[in-house]
């Protein structure tokens, strides 16, 4: 079975060709981040106008990359949210064009969940149930899952989520966007312990994240001044444990709460490597099983929709023509 998969929620135009639904034949990904770098931030209206620009070029790169031909392709699978509304309609409109063009099912597809289904792409004998901390640009959760397609959520942030976090603090700092990679390079080198900022852990059995607190905190002392006299490694470095420290001490207690032994890491801020190693030595720790998948599939891809397309498809999942894109898409199925 061969997924046809395209993702283009934000400013990643992605395409791949995915087969038995976790081994990846091609992963074409072509980043926006220079252009919308010189903004501070993604612009919605550019994003929308660069996946139209690249949409059938990659798609044209992944045909003659794989040698694939249509005839041999089962599903076309599509993000249908949640994300930037002219974006996904890109991505929607291919999906649907194919879709009629070669006369194959339509499937759209959750992009948070994608994100969790990485996962299976580099780890196709993973078995339910198990936990996924998803921390991405714009959403941080702790869900369960005992099957496919049905998660329960443990808990989510309140305002930000951490890679909005990342970006925002990077962007107060002067570091640029996007902030999670610069922050990671620089607190390689500066000291996590140096500028104690406020973690927030809520309520005493709340498996729930909040943000905004730590945002303002390093806005505030920028502005006060308090930070000149440390180095950006330490304050980068010191940041970061704020953002990791809640995010391993809730999992902790989701394992301890539900006795589940098994978590997946999902979204751009999986590719943290400080939150990785902190995650790693808590795995150990408290003895349960962690996996997350390599950098390239942590952001945003195709591979990871193809993947998901397929499960959904195996699940009988259809879409017809009909099918809207849903920016602010938060249930889980479709
Ligand atoms: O999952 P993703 O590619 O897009 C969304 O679905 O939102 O995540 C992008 C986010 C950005 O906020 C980016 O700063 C963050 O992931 N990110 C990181 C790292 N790499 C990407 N955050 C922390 N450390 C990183 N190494
Ligand atoms: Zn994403």
């Amino acid at each position: 079975m061969i997924s046809f998969g395209i993702e283009t929620s934000c400013d990643e135009t992605s395409v791949a060709f995915v087969e038995d639904a976790v081994k990846i034949k091609v992963n074409l990904i072509s980043s926006q981040v220079k252009i919308h770098q010189e903004y501070g931030g993604v612009v919605p209206e550019i994003a929308s106008r660069k996946h139209l620009e690249n949409i059938n070029v990659l798609i044209d790169q992944a045909l003659e990359q794989t040698g694939i031909s249509w005839d041999q392709v089962d599903l076309i699978s599509a993000t249908k949210g949640p994300g930037l509304v002219g974006a996904l309609l890109v991505g929607v409109a291919a999906a649907k064009s194919l879709s009629v063009a070669l006369d194959l099912p339509l499937i759209g597809v959750n992009h948070l969940v994608a994100h969790v289904y990485a996962n299976f792409l580099e780890h196709p004998d993973l078995r339910f149930p198990f936990l996924a901390l998803i921390v991405s640009g714009g959403h941080t959760c702790l869900v369960e899952m005992k099957e496919h397609f049905s998660w329960k959520t443990l808990g989510a942030t309140r305002d930000d989520a951490a890679g909005e976090a990342f970006d925002k603090v990077a962007r107060i700092l002067d570091l640029g966007y996007p902030g999670g990679p610069v922050i990671d390079q620089l607190a390689k080198k500066g000291d996590p312990e140096k500028i104690r900022f406020p973690r927030s852990y809520l309520e005493p059995d709340s498996l729930g994240f909040s943000y905004s607190g730590l945002k303002t905190s390093v806005m505030n002392a920028q502005k006060r001044g308090d930070l000149k006299g440390f180095r950006i490694e330490d304050i980068a470095a010191s940041f970061q444990e704020a953002v990791v420290d809640p995010l391993v001490e809730k999992t902790r207690r989701a394992v301890l709460k539900t006795g589940i032994k098994q978590v997946l890491l999902a979204g751009g801020v999986a590719c943290n490597s400080r939150l990785r190693e902190r995650l790693k030595q808590a795995s150990e720790k408290f003895d349960f099983a962690l996996y997350y998948p390599s950098p390239k599939l942590c952001t945003d891809n195709a591979a990871m929709i193809a993947c998901a397309g397929s499960f959904l498809y195996q699940k009988g999942v259809r879409e017809d023509l009909g099918m809207d894109v849903i920016p602010q898409l938060e249930g889980f199925l479709n």
